[in-house]
């Protein structure tokens, strides 16, 4: 386990995630920036949680871990693919062996492919599929025993408004996949309220990530030009602009804490006025 860092303690009034542990699946930034996952990892740990910082990438997982030591709270980098049930079976071994209990587990690893049913293949179909989605099966599979165990803990999936409404652009795959996000929660919530356990899903709008830089730029300028992308999907929010990642993990902090004590089995719209508005 990394070493906490006492010199360079960061003091905030907010300590409500103090003495749990949070596993943030995805936890690291698929391009240079905050991403969500790295937001609410840092957020969390902020909030007096101590972190298991899960990513495909270690090197990703590392550089958040890293950057929660320099402010003084405790963090651990996983590797594993969120997909691969005997991967996931060693990091949360791993992440009890070093941590003992898990209170917060956010889901967050996400991937998309722009295209409608002609331009989606069966592969990439699968592979988003087993992402977005069968994730969730696996690690509910391997976390919900020890929560039930544990008698309490909170869930949080993230989905995205393309799981809502059909956002201009075909992403059927990912569209789909965000949709059965919501779901999927709304299913386990149901079951485990009982044991204590909270599960809700987060539904970001328009959140101006380092993926969009990659992946969706060319969908809102055709020469992938990134301001004018940016400067697209500002102007399709009632808000004027795009989210941050920052503006998530306030929401996800809240979920995994007691103030959201009364709320399971739903979602929280996270889009500056997206979703409601008239076009
Ligand atoms: N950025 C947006 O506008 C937006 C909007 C709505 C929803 N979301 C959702 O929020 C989540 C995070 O988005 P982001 O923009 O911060 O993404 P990001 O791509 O920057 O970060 C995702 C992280 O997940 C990791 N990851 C990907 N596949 C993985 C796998 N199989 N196993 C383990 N880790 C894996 C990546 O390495 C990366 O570090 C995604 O689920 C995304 O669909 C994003």
């Amino acid at each position: 386990m990394t070493s906490q860092n006492q010199s360079s303690v960061r003091i905030t009034a907010d300590q409500r995630l103090s003495g749990r542990v949070a596993l943030i699946l995805g936890a690291g930034t698929s391009a240079p920036g905050v991403s969500i996952g790295k937001a609410c990892s840092i957020a969390m740990a902020r909030a007096g949680a101590m972190v298991a910082a899960l990513d495909f990438h270690m090197d990703a997982a590392l550089e958040v871990v890293q950057e929660i030591e320099q402010e003084g709270g405790r963090a651990t980098a996983y590797q594993a693919d969120v997909s691969d049930f005997g991967q996931m079976q060693r990091a949360i071994d791993a992440v009890i062996s070093d941590y003992g209990r898990i209170d917060i587990l956010q889901i967050n690893a996400g991937i998309g492919k722009v295209g409608g049913p002609q331009e989606t293949s069966l592969e990439d179909w699968d592979r988003i599929q087993k992402v977005n989605v069968e994730s969730l099966l696996i690690a509910s599979k391997l976390i919900i025993p020890l929560m039930v165990k544990q008698g309490s803990g909170s869930i949080i999936g993230v989905s995205s408004v393309a799981g809502m409404r059909y956002l201009g652009y075909p992403h059927l795959a990912y569209s789909v996949t965000k949709a059965a996000v919501i779901h999927f929660i709304r299913m386990m919530a149901q079951q485990y309220a009982s044991d204590g356990i909270r599960a809700n899903t987060i539904v970001p709008g328009l959140i101006d990530t380092p993926r969009i830089h990659k992946n969706v730029a060319k969908v809102f300028d055709p020469d992938a030009d990134l301001d004018k992308a940016r400067a697209a999907r500002d102007r399709q929010v009632p808000i004027g602009r795009m989210g941050t990642a920052w503006e998530i993990a306030s929401v996800a902090t809240f979920l995994a804490s007691d103030d959201a004590s009364y709320i399971t089995g739903t979602e929280i719209v996270v889009d500056g006025g997206l979703t409601g508005k008239f076009v």
